[in-house]
C-alpha cells in the first residue's frame, strides 16, 4: 500500500508523526510518499498545494492527514476541501463511540456513526462575494445524495441497520429533495430509516444518543453535528474520521491545526492514531486495527493522556506508551 504523509500545519505536525508511528510499530508494508502542503508552503511559494503534490497524491492508495491552518486570504480554498473534490471523496465517516474512562459530558451509553455528504451542499464552492451582498449556492443532487446514502445504508447493513436521516425539509426545498432520495435508498436496500430535522437533531443527541446508529446527513449539517458529538465524546482531541470516496481515500482527526497549542508537544495524538485505525480496517488489516483501540483504551486507563484530558503527558508520551503495549 502506498500512502500519502500530509502533516500539514500546527498540531498536524506533532500528531501525525506520533500516528505514523504506531502505524511503524506494526511493521506492515507501506510506502510512504510525504508531502508537504499548507499554509507554510503558502507563506514561501504563494501556493499551499501545487499540481504536482494532487499528481503525486492520485499515485497513492490513500492520505494520512494532520491538519491545515487556513490561509488568511479571501480568494483562499481549503486545501482540506480542494483534496475532498479533486479526490471525489464523497462520504466523511466520523463515528463516535465512547473510549473507557474518558469523562462524558452526558449518558455514556451510545455508539453512532455520522455520514457526512463530503462535496457538495453548502460546500459547494459556487459563490458571489459583492460590495452589499453576498451568495453561496447550496447544490444537493440526485447523484450525491444517492451514493451517500448508499455508504450509510452499507454501514446500517454490517452495524444495527438503523438509519437516520437528518435534514431541514421544512424549510429548504434542497433538504425535501436530499431526504426523498435518502429514503428511496433506503426502502430499497431494506434497512429502517427515520427523519430528524437537524436542529431536533443537535437537542436529541445530547439528551438521547443511545437511540442512534447511522446518521446520514448534508455537507454542512454533518460538519456542525459531528463537533457536538465530539464534545460527547471527550473532546476533538479524541475523534477520527475517514473521507472514502470510489477510487481514493483520506485519514484524518476531525480537529484542526490549533495554532494555540502548536508547538507545544501536547496535542493529543489519539484522534490521529484512531485515523491511522481507520485506515487499517479500510486497507483490511483488521487484527492491526483492533490492537490500536484496544491500547488507546488502555493507555486513558493508565492516566496516560494530555492536558486537554486533564493529563500532564506529552504527544510522544502518549504514542510511546501506545507503542509499548502493541509490542
Ligand atoms: C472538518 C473541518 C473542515 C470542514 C474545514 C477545516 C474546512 O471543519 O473537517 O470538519 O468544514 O469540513
Ligand atoms: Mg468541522
Amino acid at each position: 500500500m502506498k500512502v500519502a504523509i500530509i502533516p500539514g500545519d500546527g498540531i498536524g505536525k506533532e500528531v501525525l508523526p506520533s500516528a505514523l508511528s504506531v502505524l511503524d510499530a506494526f511493521g506492515l508494508d507501506i510506502e510512504k510518499v510525504p508531502l508537504k502542503i499548507g499554509y507554510d508552503k503558502w507563506k514561501k511559494t504563494g501556493s499551499a498545494i501545487t499540481d504536482d503534490d494532487i499528481a503525486l497524491i492520485k499515485q497513492c492508495d490513500c492520505v494520512l492527514f494532520g491538519a491545515i491552518t487556513t490561509v488568511p486570504d479571501p480568494n483562499y480554498r481549503s486545501v482540506l476541501m480542494l483534496l475532498r473534490k479533486e479526490l471525489d471523496l464523497y462520504a466523511n465517516i466520523r463515528p463516535f463511540t465512547p473510549l473507557e474512562k474518558v469523562k462524558l459530558p452526558c449518558a455514556r451509553k451510545f455508539d453512532f456513526v455520522i455520514v457526512r455528504e463530503n462535496t457538495e451542499g453548502m460546500y459547494s464552492g459556487v459563490e458571489e462575494l459583492h460590495e452589499d451582498v453576498a451568495y453561496t449556492t447550496r447544490i444537493i443532487t440526485r447523484k450525491g445524495s444517492a451514493r451517500i446514502a448508499e455508504k450509510a445504508c452499507k454501514l446500517a447493513n454490517m452495524r444495527k441497520k438503523e438509519l437516520t436521516i437528518v435534514h431541514k425539509a421544512n424549510v429548504l426545498k434542497s433538504d425535501s429533495f436530499f431526504r426523498d432520495v435518502c429514503t428511496g435508498v433506503a426502502k430499497k436496500n431494506g434497512i429502517a430509516y427515520n427523519e430528524m430535522l437537524v436542529d431536533a437533531m443537535a437537542y436529541d443527541m445530547i439528551l438521547h444518543p443511545g437511540k442512534y446508529d447511522v446518521i446520514v446527513t448534508t455537507n454542512l449539517f454533518g460538519d456542525i453535528l459531528s463537533d457536538e458529538a465530539a464534545a460527547m465524546v471527550g473532546g476533538l482531541g479524541l475523534c477520527p474520521s475517514a473521507n472514502i470516496g470510489d477510487k481514493y481515500a483520506l485519514f484524518e482527526p476531525i480537529h484542526g491545526s490549533a495554532p494555540d497549542i502548536a508547538g507545544k508537544g501536547i496535542a493529543n495524538p489519539i484522534a490521529a492514531i484512531l485515523s491511522v485505525k481507520m485506515m487499517l480496517e479500510y486497507a483490511g488489516h483488521t487484527r492491526e486495527a483492533i490492537s490500536i483501540f484496544i491500547a488507546v483504551n488502555k493507555v486513558i486507563d493508565m492516566g496516560i493522556v494530555t492536558p486537554d484530558l486533564g493529563g500532564t503527558y506529552s504527544t510522544i508520551d502518549v504514542s510511546n506508551a501506545i507503542i509499548k503495549l502493541i509490542r
